[in-house]
């Protein structure tokens, strides 16, 4: 495992207000900026660290499917876009393996692709899970939210 040292390095433009979730983003965010540093020079890539960081997306993308699952939220689309997602990222690194893309560019595409999904996908999400957990308690003042 690559040490990354980039603690509280993810832009307060890309939280969410759901700490498992910032916290994740960060990790994923501190990942991307430590491959970019591990290939500029002209050593070989650590396409380890590269499959590593797909199955830690899998793993993120897991969370947030119970996170919605827990707050009732209805998650189809968002769980397609997480499909998808992974489909495409896969595509990209089978191509760094075969030659047909350069390990830059797939960082490029990550790293645009991280923005988005926060950006497009998970700030919606947040918000409601906000709306939820926020009306949970309104409407059950005596129990206290499991989440
Ligand atoms: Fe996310």
């Amino acid at each position: 495992m690559m040490e990354t040292q980039l603690v509280g390095m993810l832009p307060d433009a890309l939280l969410i207000d759901l700490p498992e979730i910032d916290a994740q983003h960060e990790e994923i965010f501190c990942r991307i900026e430590a491959l970019k540093a591990a290939c500029f020079g002209s050593g070989p890539a650590p396409l380890e660290e590269f499959r590593s960081l797909l199955d830690y997306l899998k793993h993120h993308f897991a969370s947030e499917e119970r996170i919605a699952q827990q707050t009732g939220i209805n998650f189809a689309a968002h769980a397609q876009v997480h499909r998808e997602n992974m489909q495409v990222l896969r595509k990209a690194f089978s191509e760094v393996l075969d030659g047909s893309r350069d390990v830059h560019s797939f960082l490029r595409y990550a790293e645009y692709w991280f923005e988005r999904h926060i950006n497009v996908e998970d700030k919606p999400f947040a918000a409601s899970v906000r709306e939820v957990r926020l009306n949970f308690t309104t409407a059950s003042p005596q129990v206290a939210p499991s989440f």
